[in-house]
């Protein structure tokens, strides 16, 4: 499973890393080709950089890095989408700490109306950039919620929060992304206005 990668910031490039590292060939796609391929040499042999578009076309499965502002003009501007697996970890914050359901509707919503035929996954939003290479917590794993509408893109993005250490949580169909969304609007209340360390992570209790 190839992974093309837009955004090379803290998500972009910290995901990109463990998922080279477990075996998994990814490009980091970057406006900026001279980082790109920086990032992407200090990632090993299974890790290339590129533009966005070269990203989108190496990748099955594309994950998308950006902020919330800049996804549409991203999304729109390049062609290929059709077939992708995409994985949304974007949040769209309010600027006081709760999501804003842009239009109602939660960003992978958006995303599967603007990448024409993609299969779009949200996955990751609620997992602080700084807990990716540390998924266990006394011995029990953080979970990574997801939602999506098609199953075998679902699969795919449960084995890749699954080889990286945390525990995948099927939510259902894309229209939980909203829940998700929520969820990680709860997480950064905690974090940034209840003054939590961010060392915390949700997870499920089942019996
Ligand atoms: N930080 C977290 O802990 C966290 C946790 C969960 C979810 N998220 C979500 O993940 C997404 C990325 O967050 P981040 O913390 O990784 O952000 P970040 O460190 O600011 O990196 C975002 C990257 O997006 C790219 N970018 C910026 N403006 C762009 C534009 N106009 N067009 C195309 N690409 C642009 C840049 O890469 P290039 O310069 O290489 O193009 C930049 O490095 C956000 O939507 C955020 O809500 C973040």
């Amino acid at each position: 499973m190839k992974i093309g990668i837009m955004g090379t910031g803290r998500m972009g490039r910290g995901l990109g890393r463990l998922w080279a590292d477990r075996g998994y060939p990814v490009m980091l796609g970057s406006r900026d080709l001279g980082r790109a391929a920086a990032l992407a040499e200090a990632m090993g042999p299974n890790a290339s950089g590129g533009s966005n578009q070269a990203a989108l076309a190496f990748g099955d499965v594309i994950l998308l890095a950006v902020p919330w502002d800049t996804v549409e003009a991203l999304v729109r501007s390049m062609d290929g989408w059709s077939g992708k697996i995409v994985i949304d970890c974007v949040n769209a914050l309010d600027g006081a700490g709760g999501a804003s359901l842009p239009g109602g509707l939660s960003v992978a919503e958006h995303i599967a109306t603007w990448a024409a035929g993609a299969r779009v996954v949200k996955a990751f939003n609620g997992i602080y950039f700084s807990l990716l290479e540390q998924p266990g917590f006394s011995g029990q794993a953080a979970s990574v919620f997801y939602a999506g509408d098609d199953a075998g893109a679902k699969a795919a993005v449960g084995e890749l929060i699954g080889a990286i250490g945390f525990a995948p949580v099927d939510c259902g169909p894309l229209v939980a992304a909203r829940h998700l969304e929520w969820l990680a609007a709860l997480w950064i209340h905690l974090a940034f206005r209840q003054g939590w360390p961010p060392d915390f992570a949700f997870t499920v209790l089942r019996r």
